[in-house]
């Protein structure tokens, strides 16, 4: 069985981050979201991985994934000159593919468990297709499924107004070879996007076994900055213990945390779950819970709670950014005498002085 990842897209969602960053790229607990997808592929024994990308933001993934080193993995990196959908993306693939069953996983998806037992499921079931579905509270926001009693997907339905279940498709994939003839028979859809749910209600249609295996543990969609946030809660939650590998110097460290190598911590308060990167400067701080600070970051005289800092950013006597998400290399700089509640969404390179 081979996989799949769809690293293509523009990302809107999440501008302006992505302007200059794919948004799979984006880290969670300093993690790039794509990274998690690959650990889970690699899990389930799948090493023969074909990668999507744009012409936009295609090297980016392909060096982010060829320095991570990930062992038993070999990448073959597929263009998709743009993005005509999820279908669009397993055609143009077509030749990696060949006639083998494939997991076709969406590269800005983040789940809780591995997808060792759906890969094990799809092996003994051997259906067409097997389809990741998770229970939500808001299906008319999703791609929805209508099911049968034996494990069986008897209809599918973007965003409906009357939703039959409340069951989401979650953007991983089981396929046998039999998708692409029904990608082939499919029609651009009303937004011009050739659609992996009209490929899929082909299969059903014509007689093939399409089911379904329900996901018990959490899925996060990373669109917007509030899912992201989320992400990097619900991941920092499931962090175990104290790994301290930096210095830590006349400082209070509450709960679980995670200093990497070359880390300082001075004169400061860091209350987890909590990712400090490596070679950041945490001084005269406080870090509140659930917050991630990228690689080389300096934060001197400041507060944070529920952040994301990607890399290299610096905050200096900023009391009180919450719930923000910043950009690689972007500064927050305060003047005397401005003491206030800051959240913030900030692109790479920003410079923001209050
Ligand atoms: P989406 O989130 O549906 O689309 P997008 O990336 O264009 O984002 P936005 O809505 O913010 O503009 O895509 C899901 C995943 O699939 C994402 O990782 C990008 C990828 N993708 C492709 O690789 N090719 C495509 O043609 C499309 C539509 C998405």
């Amino acid at each position: 069985m081979k996989g799949l990842i769809l690293s293509g897209g523009r990302g809107t969602r999440l501008r302006p981050l992505t302007y200059s960053l794919p948004k799979q790229l984006v880290s969670v607990a300093n993690k790039p979201i794509l990274h998690y997808v690959v650990e889970n592929l690699l899990q389930a024994g799948i090493g023969e991985i074909g990668v999507i990308i744009s012409p936009e933001t295609g090297e980016q993934i392909k060096k982010s994934l060829m320095e991570a080193g990930f062992k038993g993995a070999n990448f073959t990196f597929i263009l998709q000159k743009e993005p005509l959908g999820l279908a669009h993306a397993v055609k143009v693939a077509r030749d990696f593919l060949g006639e083998e069953s494939f997991v076709m996983y969406l590269g800005d998806n983040l789940i809780g468990s591995g997808i060792n037992d759906l890969v094990k499921e799809f092996a003994g079931k051997n259906p067409d297709a097997l389809i990741l579905l998770k229970e939500v509270e808001n299906p008319r926001m999703f791609g929805v499924a209508e099911v049968g009693e034996n494990g069986e997907i008897l209809r599918l339905i973007e965003k409906p107004e009357k939703p039959p279940s409340n069951l989401a498709l979650v953007g991983v994939y089981l396929f046998s070879p039999a998708i692409h003839q029904a990608i082939d028979r499919i029609k651009p859809s009303w937004r011009g996007e050739l659609e992996i749910t009209d490929a899929i209600q082909e299969l059903i249609n014509s007689g093939k076994k399409v089911l379904y295996h329900k996901l018990e543990r959490w899925w996060l969609d990373t669109g917007k900055k509030d899912d992201m946030l989320r992400a990097n809660r619900v991941v920092l939650d499931e962090l175990q213990g104290r790994k301290i590998k930096g210095s830590v110097e006349n400082s209070l460290l509450e709960g679980r945390i995670i200093v990497e190598e070359g880390a300082r911590i001075k004169n400061s308060r860091i209350r987890g779950p909590v990712i400090i990167g490596r070679e950041t400067l945490v001084e005269n701080s406080f870090i509140g819970p659930y917050t991630s600070v990228g690689d080389r970051c300096k934060i001197l005289r400041s507060t944070i709670e529920h952040s994301v800092l990607l890399g290299e950013v610096e905050i200096s006597g900023v009391e009180g950014l919450e719930d923000s998400l910043i950009g690689r290399r972007a500064k927050i700089i305060r003047g005397a005498g401005v003491k206030k509640v800051f959240r913030v969404m900030i692109g790479d390179d920003s410079i923001v002085e209050i």
